[in-house]
């Protein structure tokens, strides 16, 4: 399987992501969690990354496609991946589309998590993930076992510094004018599948299960 897996900030794509990633057994692969990896080890690449992401803006697509493009060449990718946060625009989709093809590679879908703006910011600034294995919660909507600490992996739950509401304003500007109208691009490519992303994420996670296993149109 060779998942897009798109939709706006605060989704829910992160949380699908480790259900599918431990359905199919592939990796997941989010420019975001490179780019925060990066900036917690204090690189250059994370110096730089931090200035944009910090502000709610896209990081320069010279340095997101070569990162992507390394990744996608790893050996645990032969068999698979999930890209969650690339492309986001469509510069990148085409730069993509290369990519995969001097891979040799097609995608199977790209699978869009619907959710309605309005939801977006509460989840946004709702949201406490995990800095030790990337697992995120909600302070309402999905609530850790104990107050502040992974169900996964018991490390302090942190709050990103992007998930202020400064910041979500410029990131739901970003997706609504370059990432959105992706969704038209892969349509046009026949691997365009929508789910809601509103309701229980397990049957959230169903809902995307029965929408891969489903013909490409
Ligand atoms: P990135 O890390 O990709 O962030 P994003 O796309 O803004 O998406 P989020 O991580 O905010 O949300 P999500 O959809 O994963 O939602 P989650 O599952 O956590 O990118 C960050 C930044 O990096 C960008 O702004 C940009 O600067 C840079 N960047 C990254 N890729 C780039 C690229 N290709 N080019 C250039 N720059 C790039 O869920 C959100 C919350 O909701 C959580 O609290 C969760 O618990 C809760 N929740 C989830 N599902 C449900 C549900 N069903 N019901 C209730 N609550 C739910």
């Amino acid at each position: 399987m060779r998942l897009l897996l798109m939709g706006a900030p605060g989704a829910g794509k992160g949380t699908q992501a480790v259900f599918i990633k431990n359905a199919y057994n592939i990796p997941h692969i989010s420019t975001g969690d490179m780019f925060r990896s990066a900036i917690k080890n204090a690189t250059p690449l994370g110096i730089m990354a931090k200035s944009y992401i910090d502000k709610g803006l896209l990081v320069p697509d010279s340095v997101t496609i070569g990162l992507v493009k390394e990744r996608l060449s790893e050996a645990d990718c032969i068999g698979g991946f999930i890209l969650d946060g690339f492309p986001r625009n469509l510069f990148q989709a085409e730069e993509l589309d290369k990519i995969l093809a001097e891979l040799g590679v097609k995608l199977d879908a790209c699978l869009n998590i619907d959710v309605d703006q309005k939801v977006l910011t509460d989840r946004i600034v709702g949201r406490r993930v995990c800095p030790k294995c990337g697992a995120s919660f909600h302070i309402e909507n999905l609530k850790p076992q104990v107050e502040g600490i992974c169900d996964y992996c018991g490390a302090e739950l942190i709050q990103r510094k992007d998930d202020t509401l400064e910041t979500v304003t410029p990131r739901l500007e970003v997706y609504n004018t370059s990432t959105a109208p992706l969704l038209d691009y892969y349509k046009k490519q026949g691997i365009l599948k929508c789910v809601d992303g509103e309701g229980e994420v397990e049957q959230i996670f169903a809902n995307i299960l029965k929408a891969l296993g489903e013909k490409n149109d």
